[in-house]
């Protein structure tokens, strides 16, 4: 599985960096590729990230691990 989070201004202004943090700890237990994206063409939906291709938007520190434990058929 695949996460790409965001990394353009919006998104970053959002608090991207915080989603990055909590999918690396959320990594110690589940196994998924983390990388950083170029902006999705949705920052005002921001912050977005893609997971295993389907765009999230309105992603959070605190609802990013139950969107990609679903992904993960959790
Ligand atoms: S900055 Fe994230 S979608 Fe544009």
């Amino acid at each position: 599985m695949i996460v790409r989070v965001c990394m353009g201004s919006s998104c970053h202004l959002k608090g991207s960096a915080k989603v990055v943090d909590k999918l690396r700890e959320l990594q110690k237990e589940l196994p998924f590729k983390l990388y950083g994206a170029l902006c999705f063409g949705r920052c005002t939906e921001g912050i977005c990230v893609e997971v295993n291709g389907k765009v999230y938007t309105g992603v959070n520190s605190e609802n990013v691990v139950e969107i990609v434990r679903k992904e993960c058929g959790e």
